[in-house]
């Protein structure tokens, strides 16, 4: 039996509406996405496979908002909210936006899952290219909506573009992997990037800042705020006022030493 026939069978078995249902668990094993009451939002979500694996995860008191450009048929989860749009449209992403409430320092999402993908014309840069398009779109909304310390998980083609996308939603989070989850089909070229950890904090890696030292911490490193955020700054004085270097960045801490 092909791969395609095992998870088709069983998503027509256990009651999902797309085999892809199988993806996203796997997603969620290998990378711990979702808990009871998250709020996650999924794009490009019909026919619904997914939002029928996020609501069971998130529990009755967790919210899933699940957009796509076609209807959705409403599943029996009341947990479960629609948008209707086009994700390459900034009207979409804001009704998004305005949909879950995120607004200036309102971030209440905790995941944002996308499995969008481009109608394929066979050629393959251009579908490449289209999908990374769609994943840029995803990490957008994901900007605006996550979280401190919220997930991303998202649906890419791999190809030339790959690389230029995962570095840049790799400066954002803590760290970025590629999985791909055996309920792809084997000659399927997608993969999903899964960032860990939305970075919220006004300091990245490899910045130089000028902090006074203002307590010591349990472990004797020095503790600076940089607009609230804290730095533990390693090897100096409470009292001092030192230029630091960052060299690693968490969703509400981040370690420094002084710069030379
Ligand atoms: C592979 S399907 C998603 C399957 C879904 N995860 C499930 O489990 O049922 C990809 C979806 O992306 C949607 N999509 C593609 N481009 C889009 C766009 N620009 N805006 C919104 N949705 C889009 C398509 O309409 C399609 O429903």
């Amino acid at each position: 039996m092909s791969g395609k026939d095992e998870y088709y069978n069983k998503a027509k078995q256990q009651g999902y509406r797309a085999r892809s249902a199988y993806k996203l668990k796997q997603l969620d094993e290998t990378a711990g996405l979702f808990g009871p009451g998250n709020t996650v939002v999924d794009l490009g979500a019909a026919p619904g496979g997914w939002l029928q694996v996020a609501a069971e995860e998130v529990h009755e008191h967790g919210t899933v908002v699940g957009v796509d450009r076609q209807r959705i048929d409403p599943l029996e989860a009341d947990n479960v909210e629609y948008v209707r749009g086009d994700l390459t449209e900034d009207s979409t992403i804001d009704e998004v936006v305005e949909r879950v409430g995120a607004d200036g320092e309102d971030r209440p999402v905790d995941v944002v899952i996308s499995d969008m993908a481009p109608n394929m014309t066979g050629d393959y840069d251009l579908d490449h290219a289209r999908s990374v398009h769609l994943a840029r779109q995803a990490f957008e909304v994901a900007e605006r909506v996550l979280d401190s310390g919220g997930d991303l998980a998202v649906k890419v083609f791999d190809g030339k573009d790959l690389a230029d996308l995962e570095a840049d939603i790799e400066a954002e989070f803590e760290y970025v992997r590629q999985v791909r989850p055996d309920a792809s089909r084997e000659s399927s070229s997608e993969l999903y990037l899964v960032a860990k950890g939305y970075l919220t904090a006004p300091v990245r890696e490899g910045d130089t800042v000028e902090v006074e030292i203002v307590d010591v911490g349990s472990e004797g490193d020095g503790i600076a705020k940089v607009e609230g955020f804290t730095l533990f700054v390693s090897g100096v004085e409470e009292g001092e006022t030192v230029e630091v270097r960052v060299d690693d960045v968490k969703p509400n801490y981040a370690f420094a030493q002084p710069a030379e």
